[in-house]
């Protein structure tokens, strides 16, 4: 099976392959070029040297020496004009055809063979135009042909004006020749001329093409073995080591494919990908594991405490109250049997501190004794209303503004409801506490969180509960109250019935203190 990954890399690397290709045969063409263009261009120059050769020769050393035996006036065109002799010389070079041709040619020229033609016209042009250059050079087609042209202009000096200046100082022979028009008029300094030597290059530049193309296609052959070699062991030492990396995350671990938010949606293309996004999955997954774990160790420390700190209490209880209950038995006898006022208020307050001491043990042993619930179906609505009633009176007696905020509908719970009524209870008594005396409110609400839980809570604008003390408000006889005021059993109590109803409490500052209770609706 081709893995999409595989895939990819296949049309890759053949893409750089043939770029490579291309690449390769584009500068090979290019550099076989430059190197004609060197070759040529030597071999121009070499031509140029040839003729300048003659030239000299004639102008310095052969025509001198023939004015100086000619009578005067004489003048031999075969051993005097430079023109001529270097053409003759030249045609006798010429025999390569092949290798290069060479001409000098004259506007109005005395033997018309050696008017200038197109190219050549457009060359002398070119070199009027442009005084100060000496030279031409660059690739021409000529005919159907492609040629490697050099060319240099010839100008007139005031030793050439005896034989093309006026008719009249002009040797005789050479008006006999070619008659008195032709090659006659010119002035010192103008361009006569043009010498022009073409090398033809049109088969050597067909066989750079050639060769730079069988390079490419030579690339290409090698290219795609290496890249079949290529496919087979990537698909040998990548591909199949991903997809057994896949096959473990499918086995062992079901990471979710649909992304969860729209910024994370991501293109799973192959299966580089659908490993990154598996393994982005496993690190979610284990980050919420550990901090499960973490918050599982908390509540398990937490209620380890509470049992063996309820199995104390409940010792303790028994052992107390029953001295407690004889105290108060004789305590009440003593009463009735008193008269003087100061006695009976000395005893009331005896009478008073026992029961005080009795309440605190029945909290103790409410804490600790495993209770049997009664639950029951329990419209959120109802048990609000019935705590409602109560709530209020005891709010109203110390001026505190208490409301009630319940979501509806909201769909009812199977709990015990003595037990939630005792936790709710709990909670507004230390709220009532906790309000200022004149500006208090404690509101008590319900609704659905979407969660399938069921919030109750309660929120006061008491000062709230500081930061340190948040990881101890459930420590049993953890209180800051004054000795009397409190017991610090209050949220014992109810976080151990709340976890006997399988909840979940919540506790935050939000302008006062604000303890939720949170009771699931789908289990029961
Ligand atoms: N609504 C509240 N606002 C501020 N502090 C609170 C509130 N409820 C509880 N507390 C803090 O938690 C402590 C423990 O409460 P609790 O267990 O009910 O014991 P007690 O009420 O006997 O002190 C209280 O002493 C108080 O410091
Ligand atoms: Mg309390």
């Amino acid at each position: 099976m081709t893995g999409k990954i595989q895939r990819k890399f296949f049309l890759w690397s053949s893409l750089i392959m043939i770029t490579a290709g291309l690449f390769l045969s584009v500068v090979l063409y290019f550099h076989l070029k430059n190197l004609l263009t060197f070759e040529v261009k030597d071999k121009a120059h070499l031509v140029f040297a040839q003729v300048d050769a003659v030239q000299s020769y004639v102008r310095k050393v052969l025509r001198p020496t023939m004015y100086a035996i000619l009578p005067r006036n004489k003048f031999v065109l075969q051993a005097m004009s430079t023109s001529y002799i270097s053409r003759a010389v030249m045609e006798r070079m010429n025999f390569h055809k092949d290798d290069y041709y060479y001409r000098r040619v004259a506007i109005n020229a005395r033997n018309p063979d050696f008017e200038p033609d197109e190219l050549e016209m457009s060359l002398i042009k070119y070199f009027e135009a442009s005084p100060q250059l000496k030279l031409w050079e660059g690739y021409k087609k000529i005919g159907q042909d492609e040629y490697y042209v050099m060319a240099r202009p010839v100008r007139f000096d005031k030793s050439c004006m005896y034989c093309h200046g006026r008719v009249s100082d002009a040797p005789r022979e050479i008006v006999n020749i070619y008659g008195d028009k032709r090659g006659f008029g010119h002035h010192p300094g103008e361009i006569g001329g043009l010498d022009i030597v073409a090398l033809p290059v049109q088969s050597v530049v067909m066989q750079i093409i050639g060769t730079s193309f069988s390079y490419a296609l030579m690339v290409f052959a090698g290219g795609i073995f290496v890249l079949a070699v290529l496919n087979v062991s990537f698909k040998s030492l990548v591909v199949n080591d991903l997809r057994k990396i896949l096959d473990i995350f499918k086995t062992y671990f079901n990471y979710d494919y649909k992304p969860r938010k729209l910024t994370e949606q991501r293109k799973i293309d192959d299966e580089i990908d659908e490993i990154i996004y598996a393994t982005q999955g496993l690190a979610k997954y284990l980050k919420e594991v550990e901090e499960e774990e973490k918050r599982m160790l908390l509540k398990m420390q937490h209620s380890e405490k509470m049992i063996a700190v309820g199995r104390l209490a409940a010792g303790l209880a028994h052992e107390i109250n029953n001295p407690l209950g004889v105290i108060l038995c004789y305590a009440q006898i003593l009463r009735s049997s008193l008269e003087d006022e100061q006695q009976l208020k000395d005893m009331d307050v005896i009478i008073k501190h026992t029961k005080m001491a009795q309440k605190v043990l029945t909290d103790l042993l409410n804490f600790a004794r495993p209770k049997k619930a009664e639950k029951t179906k329990l419209p959120p609505e109802e048990v609000i209303a019935g705590l409602a009633s109560v709530f209020k009176v005891q709010a109203d007696t110390r001026q505190v503004k208490f409301t009630t905020r319940i979501d509806s509908p909201l769909p009812p719970i199977i709990a015990d409801r003595a037990a939630l009524e005792q936790v709710l209870t709990n909670l507004f008594l230390n709220s009532l506490d906790a309000v200022p005396p004149d500006k208090g409110h404690i509101e008590l609400y319900v609704y659905a969180d979407g969660n399938s839980n069921l919030v109750f809570g309660i929120r006061d604008n008491g000062p709230g509960i500081i930061d340190e003390d948040m990881d101890r408000i459930f420590d049993p006889f953890y209180t800051t109250k004054e000795p009397g005021q409190g017991t610090g059993l209050g949220l014992a109590v109810v976080y151990s019935l709340v976890q006997e109803m399988d909840g979940d409490i919540r506790v935050k500052n939000d302008g006062g203190a604000v303890f939720e209770i949170l009771l699931k609706t789908k289990q029961y």
